[in-house]
């Protein structure tokens, strides 16, 4: 036996047992004759001791021991004098009595601390000494949990984990896809899944009625902190259901996972917000509802504040004006407004610049806009905004209200942040409901589907395909947790007709859409059940559950947000004998 117990095991009431411990050397410390060590494992950390006195010999062989040495000890189990509090382990000590160095180590490049001293490409480089340190490994844990409370619970409820092929053909989920030469098919490319999203459509045909699927999506599109190349969904579909059945379903599994993994108790239904809402209140599909913050809108399609012409261009020629009020922010110096105004005027947010007001203790308003306005027309201003004395009024304006309202998000998340309104163990979760069926690519030049090409449209919006497509919604919800999309799905279309006809809105002409999607349409002809489903973002609810601020924290091997795995170097150049099995020619630069 290599060992009797883990580090993390022993307690005051195993004082006087013999143990043998396995694991790494954390660290050494020579106080007088004596040398301690501590010893580490996955499960925690032993302090060892060697006596001088009692065996030198011994206590020099610890003296060499370095840093990630992988060693074995045998000794007995000792109540330490001082006490560690800090550690479940700190009650004892083991007096080592043998030691058997199974491996040597380098002096890792940074230091295997919670606090390490490894910059980012460093740990990510080692990465396998990344995940010795405690406070990423408790991610991995908390991942495993997660699985295994989602399959209880989906299996609980009827729902087959059945597991769907990795080189398949493209699935448009609106990214581009990552393909795969064929060395049998020359000039032929599988395409890896950017979701199980038409398998899982299958397998409803196939009568599953119940499926999930902890699986493995692939989307090569620009990351950011919650998105990577490579990343996990829980995906699952239903049949003969509505919006409604799935809502429940998915909303108890949330309430299910808060409860087993974050000991919180959510009883009340979530929010339920239609996107036309969340868009004009918040400016965003996924707003942070943990703070209030919301939109007041001054002119926009139905509002029109300044009536007059005050002569201030800005608001006069705008389409769209509308503030937020930050309370108790009155007192922000000149130097922090211009930060805000630096911040609104950064390229990734886009505005022209910011106004702002500050309400007076005794209700006036001191602005940046005094000289176009009356103290009069800015105390209705103060009056419309519902702000105090004490508040900050922080307006934008823009030609385009979409783009404007999405500037006022950006600055309402900057706001939230600095007000500490952003707190990482309160979550707020909602649904955001009726979303556009289609939406405006201008790269493109055509309509594109919001959610994907096989989302039932609202049953009552679907005469408009005919007449008004922009304007159909589509029965489509996504759930939403502290401004993060957790996840999103869909009714799906299972009648033919209406499926060729989105097609042809789409843009696709009948050859097109037979050659891309034939074999789902195909399948439809053999009675499709009505059916519909979701995918939640396995890697954003445990970076959620935990903390993080990038999905980069829960995923063993991530990629950088050049896409590189910086450990294995990959993507890399492959030789000539393999281009040429794949009849792939490389373009010279
Ligand atoms: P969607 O594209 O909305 O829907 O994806 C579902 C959820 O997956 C997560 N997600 C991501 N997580 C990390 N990195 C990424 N690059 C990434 N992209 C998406 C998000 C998102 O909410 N087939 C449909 C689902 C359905 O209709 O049933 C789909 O994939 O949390």
């Amino acid at each position: 036996m290599y060992r009797t117990h883990t580090c993390g095991q022993l307690r005051i009431t195993d004082t006087g047992t013999t143990v043998t411990l396995a694991g790494w050397v954390q660290r050494t410390r020579k106080m007088g004759g004596m040398t301690f060590v501590d010893l580490r494992d996955r499960y925690g950390i032993t302090q060892l001791v060697f006596n001088e006195e009692q065996n030198a010999e011994l206590c020099d062989e610890a003296n060499k021991l370095g840093r990630e040495y992988v060693i074995q000890v045998t000794g007995t189990v000792n109540e330490r004098y001082n006490k560690n509090k800090n550690l479940p382990t700190g009650d004892i000590e083991i007096i080592v009595d043998k030691l058997n160095i199974l491996n040597s180590s380098d002096t890792p490049p940074f230091t295997i601390e919670d606090n390490s001293d490894g910059g980012d490409d460093l740990r990510m480089k080692y990465r396998y000494l990344d995940l010795r340190r405690q406070c990423v490994r408790q991610n991995l844990e908390l991942r495993h949990r997660m699985c295994i409370e989602v399959r209880n619970y989906l299996s609980n409820l009827g729902f087959l984990e059945i597991e769907t092929p990795i080189l398949i053909g493209s699935t448009p989920e609106g990214a581009r896809d990552f393909v795969v030469p064929s060395r049998m098919n020359p000039g032929q490319f599988y395409a890896l899944p950017q979701s199980p999203q038409t398998l899982k459509q299958l397998l409803m045909v196939a009568g599953i009625d119940r499926y999930f699927q902890i699986a493995k999506c692939f989307r090569d599109e620009d990351l950011r902190a919650d998105r990577q190349p490579e990343f996990t969904q829980i995906d699952c579909e239903m049949s003969f259901v509505n919006q409604e059945d799935i809502i429940q379903t998915f909303e108890g599994m949330a309430k299910h996972l808060f409860k087993s993994l974050r000991g919180i108790e959510l009883n009340e239904p979530f929010l339920r917000l239609p996107w036309a809402d969340a868009m004009r209140r918040f400016g965003s599909d996924k707003p942070d509802m943990r703070f209030g913050m919301e939109f007041i809108e001054l002119k926009s399609e139905t509002e029109n504040f300044f009536a007059d012409k005050a002569g201030f261009a800005v608001f006069d020629d705008a389409k769209y004006v509308g503030g937020i009020v930050a309370e108790g922010c009155a007192v922000y110096t000149r130097k922090q407004i211009d930060q805000l105004t630096d911040f609104v005027k950064r390229p990734q947010v886009g505005a022209k610049g910011l106004v702002y007001a500050r309400v007076q203790e005794d209700g006036s308003v001191k602005s940046s806009v005094d000289k176009f306005y009356t103290p009069e027309q800015l105390i209705a201003m103060k009056e419309k905004m519902q702000a105090k004395p004490g508040d900050l009024i922080l307006i934008l304006s823009g030609e385009d209200a979409m783009k404007t309202r999405k500037q006022l998000c950006e600055l309402r998340l900057e706001m939230g942040e600095r007000l500490g309104l952003r707190d990482k163990n309160k979550f707020a979760l909602l649904w955001v409901t009726e979303f556009p069926m289609f939406e405006w690519s201008d790269e493109e030049q055509r309509l594109m589907a919001m959610h994907h090409p096989f989302t039932h449209p609202m049953e009552e919006d679907i005469p408009m395909l005919d007449t008004n497509p922009a304007a159909v919604r589509a029965d489509a919800y996504d759930m939403v947790c502290n401004g993060v999309e957790v996840g999103g799905g869909s009714i799906r279309i299972h009648d033919p007709k209406l499926q060729a006809k989105m097609f042809e809105i789409l843009g696709f002409t009948p050859e097109k859409a037979q050659e891309q999607f034939g074999f789902l349409m195909n399948a439809f002809k053999f009675g499709a059940p009505p059916h519909g489903g979701l995918a939640y973002g396995l890697d954003r609810w445990v970076s959620l559950f935990a903390g993080l601020d990038s999905i980069r924290d829960c995923i063993a091997f991530p990629k950088n947000n050049s896409g590189r795995d910086i450990m294995l170097d990959a993507p890399s150049a492959i030789d000539q004998k393999q281009l040429d099995e794949l009849d792939l020619i490389i373009k010279e630069n």
